[in-house]
């Protein structure tokens, strides 16, 4: 099938309810000039080229070519972003100098560095600190962000506060609260596995991290886009947001697995549990929507009434 019939049949895509969800099966720089339909949020998590193993991807590329193909799709997916549209590039903490280069060069306005500060302990160096984090640039098409939700969460307090708060905090550029999928205890039920108990894809980002991403920086209906879709996660998460979704993936078993996680949704991949962790957030139910799928208006129902705005 030539490349353009093959992209329409998949850029027909899903319908589930009000919310279309496309997964391509492509590199990713191919696949730019087919897609017909402004962009409003993009969560960029590349390979870091730092020699993991990816059945379809060279993992230790030269340095210079590495960083003209990650420049090459933050420039096609700024000219597919809508004025005021968000991108969201997680990257290794010493690559930071380089991920702001390219957003500046490709045309985006940074907002902020994101830390998100990870729960396990951090990784030994001999000769300096510790690694305890990965950085997430958040930037815009333009100066301002069309859309900024600013979420309210309520963390436990410190153990040398006095008093109790009246109503959360607003979620701000350190991310400490968010588990990220390692091996062992901190993957839990989350964490795709083989039959043989091995985790499917070792780099799968948290539904809670996309979350936040995704509710900060979109409205329902929006669509949002994710060029290295690995397991799926940004469009698992917008779509149970009612938040129109493209993942492209160059892995075909990778992308097999996208259109089962997002057709058969397993417990743990459903964002309700979540909810009650943004109750604190104003005008939170239109900033999440309605959601259509039955498991998760049960689980949305069983957040104490109190706590829900
Ligand atoms: C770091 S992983 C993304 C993980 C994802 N955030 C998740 O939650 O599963 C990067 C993914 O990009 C895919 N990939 C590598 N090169 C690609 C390309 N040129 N186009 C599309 N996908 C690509 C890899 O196969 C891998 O699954």
């Amino acid at each position: 099938m030539c490349l353009s019939l093959c992209l329409l049949v998949y850029l027909r895509g899903m319908k589930e309810g009000k919310t279309t969800y496309n997964i391509i099966n492509q590199n990713c720089l191919d696949v730019f000039e087919h897609i017909n339909q402004g962009i409003d949020l993009t969560f960029l998590d590349p390979p870091f080229n730092q020699q993991k193993k990816y059945a379809y991807h060279d993992d230790n590329m030269d340095e210079a070519a590495y960083w003209q193909f990650m420049k090459d799709v933050c420039t096609k997916t700024f000219e597919l972003t809508n004025e005021g549209g968000a991108i969201y590039f997680m990257q290794r903490e010493k690559n930071a100098e380089f991920v702001l280069t390219i957003l500046r060069e490709s045309g985006w306005t940074l907002q902020n560095i994101i830390i998100w500060k990870k729960k396990t302990s951090a990784v030994p160096v001999a000769t300096k600190y510790g690694k305890q984090y990965q950085v997430i640039a958040y930037a815009t098409k333009g100066k301002r962000a069309k859309t900024f939700h600013r979420l309210r969460i309520d963390p436990e307090l410190p153990a040398n506060y006095k008093h109790k708060r009246e109503n959360g905090i607003y979620v701000t550029d350190v991310w400490n609260d968010i588990r990220e999928l390692t091996s062992g205890f901190f993957a839990g039920q989350e964490a795709v596995r083989n039959e043989d108990g091995k985790r499917f894809h070792k780099q799968q980002s948290p539904i809670a991290l996309l979350l936040r991403i995704i509710l900060s920086s979109s409205n329902v209906g929006d669509t949002v886009f994710d060029p290295f879709a690995g397991t799926g996660t940004t469009s698992l998460v917008a779509h149970q947001l009612q938040r129109n979704s493209i993942a492209v993936e160059i892995d075909p078993k990778n992308a097999d697995y996208i259109k089962k996680r997002l057709s058969e949704i397993r417990d743990a991949d459903l964002i309700g549990k979540y909810y009650k962790d943004y109750t604190c957030t104003k005008d939170l139910s239109e900033i999440w929507g309605e959601n259509l799928d039955e498991v998760f208006i049960q689980k949305r129902k069983s957040v104490p009434q109190t706590q829900l705005s």
